[in-house]
């Protein structure tokens, strides 16, 4: 096992057992995320859903097999890129994480983003945008746009969420030219 895995298994370890956010007393499981230790790009999420909570694993619902088919669409498969969510418990009813249980998480982040060093990461979606790079960032304005913050690369997208919500075709046109858009960058980058 590398360095890499090792530190990734630790992390896994204190998210499963975790009590620092109020978001600890209703789930099943904590969802730590998944993927390849070597990952060249990472995807950020929101939080878990009610699947996601019952399995422990990040995107494996509805928005989950959009990603999949989106991934596809750049000749990528989940166990290529890492997989995660701001918040590693499921809100109750799906709510957007508060906060406080954000800024509770987010050392667990920070931690996989340190151990993994992805080429490039994307936020899905605006809690997780205004999370990784400031309140003042929003989805419509930065979706596409590479951002270099504090030396490391973001290339935000929408959440495939939101497409499931509104079925919009200019969206999910959108959503595909910004994959487009990953390919390129992470040919770029090598
Ligand atoms: N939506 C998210 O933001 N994350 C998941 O893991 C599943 C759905
Ligand atoms: Fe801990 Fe994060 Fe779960 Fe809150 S959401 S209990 S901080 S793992």
């Amino acid at each position: 096992m590398d360095q890499t895995e090792l530190i990734l298994n630790e992390i896994k370890k204190q998210v499963l057992s975790c009590d620092k956010c109020t978001l600890c007393v209703n789930r099943i499981n904590a969802v730590p995320g998944e993927g390849s230790c070597n990952a060249a790009i990472m995807f950020v999420g929101e939080a878990p859903g009610a699947n996601e909570d019952k399995q422990g694993r990040p995107f494996i619902g509805q928005a989950g097999k959009l990603l999949d088919k989106l991934l596809a669409m750049i000749s990528l498969q989940r166990e290529d890129v890492f997989i995660t969510n701001i918040a590693k418990c499921r809100p109750p009813q799906n709510r957007v994480p508060a906060k406080e249980e954000i800024e509770a998480c987010r050392p667990y982040l920070m931690a996989q983003i340190s151990a993994i060093k992805p080429k490039v990461i994307v936020p899905l979606g605006s809690p997780s945008v205004k999370t990784l790079l400031g309140s003042s960032f929003t989805i419509g304005g930065v979706h596409g746009k590479l951002q270099i913050k504090e030396g490391i690369r973001y290339l935000p997208m929408y959440h495939p969420a939101a497409y499931l919500h509104k079925r919009s075709p200019d969206l999910l046109e959108a959503m595909k030219n910004d994959f487009k858009e990953l390919k390129k960058l992470s040919s770029q980058l090598g």
